[in-house]
């Protein structure tokens, strides 16, 4: 596994944001002090995106969608195709997200033809994966992880590519995994990628913060954070960048 790419310090605004408080909110957030090393990105809802591409791209953001259809285009009504992301300037996606997954009820195989399509257009996804609290108490995690990176068996090797791994008990709770739950996730993580012959950053999700920010990331295989609640507050989200340029700087 590689380790010398960029950080990627990546917001995901949920459900939330007028596009008042989106433009004040991108506004206030600090470029990256060692941007070469810790990019940027915030994914806003999909009516933010075409309103926040120029001023996400003055400041050096990258901009990514927090879902997207597994369509091309047609009658699919309320649903957003990967050609339209493109057009908004997004470079990532997010899919797999655990909402999606158990509020929406997401499938891995509808997960598998996103994946396909958003490959298709040029898009990064940021593949989220994690374990509810039953299955990290049963000691089912591993398997569970193995279930949802299944996805990327038919994945082009070159494939851009981010994992997230957010164990689902952590999302918005307020409980963060320990350093060593982290460390040794993450590991198994990468050995699992590797052994489908795929290498890439896997961040860490999953109630980020100020204060724990610095040692997540600097748990072995962390290369960045998917950050929700604290990516709605510039000077949270701010903190957390700089604890970010702290470990790889
Ligand atoms: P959180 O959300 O930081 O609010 O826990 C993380 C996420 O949902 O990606």
């Amino acid at each position: 596994m590689s380790l010398n790419r960029p950080m990627l310090i990546a917001g995901n605004w949920k459900m939330n944001g007028l596009l008042s408080e989106g433009q004040a909110l991108v506004r206030s957030i600090s470029t990256s002090p060692l941007a070469d090393h810790v990019e940027i990105s915030i994914s806003p809802p999909f009516t933010l995106l075409h309103a926040l591409k120029e001023q996400a791209a003055t400041k050096g953001f990258s901009l990514g969608a927090q879902d997207v259809y597994l369509q091309e285009a047609g009658a699919y009504t309320g649903e957003i195709s990967p050609a339209m992301l493109v057009d908004t300037g997004c470079k990532y996606i997010i899919l797999g997200h655990s909402e999606r997954r158990h509020i929406i009820g997401e499938s891995n195989e509808a997960i598998q033809a996103k994946l396909k399509l958003v490959w298709q257009h040029g898009l990064e996804p940021i593949l989220c994966i994690g374990e509810k609290i039953e299955e990290r108490e049963n000691g089912t995690t591993n398997n569970v992880l193995v279930e949802q990176l299944a996805v990327l068996k038919n994945a082009p090797k070159d494939a851009a590519l981010t994992i997230a791994y957010e164990p689902v008990w952590a999302i918005g709770t307020g409980l963060t995994a320990t350093p060593e739950q982290v460390s040794e996730t993450h590991a198994f993580v990468h050995q699992t990628l590797q052994s489908m012959e795929m290498d890439c950053r896997v961040l860490y999700g999953g109630s980020v913060n100020p204060g724990n920010a610095e040692s997540l990331m600097g748990c072995e295989g962390v290369e960045g954070a998917l950050v929700g609640g604290a990516s709605l507050k510039a000077d949270l989200f701010n903190q957390i960048i700089s604890s970010a340029a702290v470990v790889k700087g």
